[in-house]
């Protein structure tokens, strides 16, 4: 006779079958759970292996050097490193241009660049358009068109909208629009942005 408890048997009912699935289901995600964690492990290991050696950085027309690993970014190196926190670490994803700096004369996300890489570049940050000798007119002109509200965009703005500036000294409304388009502000003020840029381009870019 069957055993009436033998799997697929008579008395093994629906209820059986969905326990024992969910014990399997449970199992391979704690299996899966436990590579994940091993992989993530062995991966930080490798990160964190590499040893900080000395960099030179260029910024804002001084030289910097600094012991660091080699995955640091060049925007921790320079905010947690050299104490320019202008630009800022908002996303990961380098969607939304707060952390733009202008890198040999174009503007660039400090947060996707290796700060080793950047060595031998002339890197200028937002705090290089505001010293006791002047103000850049950008800046001037962001407070002048109410360009900003909460601020955590506007450094990357400013920095981006001088770079833009310095090739395209007459450009036009759409040319500003577009040219500024890597950068996203989510309080909206891109109109303030926008007359700011083109007010200056009229007058050739300042
Ligand atoms: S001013 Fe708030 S995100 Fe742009």
């Amino acid at each position: 006779m069957r055993d009436q408890n033998q799997r697929g048997g008579p008395g093994f009912n629906r209820r059986d079958f969905l326990k024992g699935s969910g014990a399997a289901v449970a199992a391979t995600a704690i299996a899966t759970s436990d590579q994940k964690t091993e992989a993530a492990k062995a991966t930080k290991k490798n990160v964190f292996a590499a040893k900080a050696q000395d960099v030179t950085l260029n910024v804002n027309g001084k030289d910097y050097k600094l012991k660091i690993e080699p995955r640091v970014t060049l925007l921790e190196a320079l905010r947690n490193d050299l104490n320019f926190t202008g630009c800022k670490d908002i996303d990961d994803d380098a969607a939304v241009g707060a952390d733009t700096v202008i890198i040999d004369g174009k503007a660039a996300l400090a947060g996707s660049r290796l700060a080793v890489e950047c060595q031998g570049q002339k890197i200028t940050t937002v705090e290089s358009l505001h010293t006791e000798q002047k103000t850049d007119e950008v800046v001037e002109g962001f407070v002048q068109h109410d360009a900003m509200q909460c601020g955590f965009c506007t450094p990357g703005f400013v920095m981006a909208t001088r770079a833009f500036l310095d090739k395209n000294p007459n450009a036009n409304l759409e040319e500003i629009q577009k040219g500024l388009g890597g950068n996203l502000c989510r309080c909206g003020t891109y109109h303030g942005i926008t007359q700011c840029a083109l007010e200056i381009a009229k007058k050739g870019g300042a």
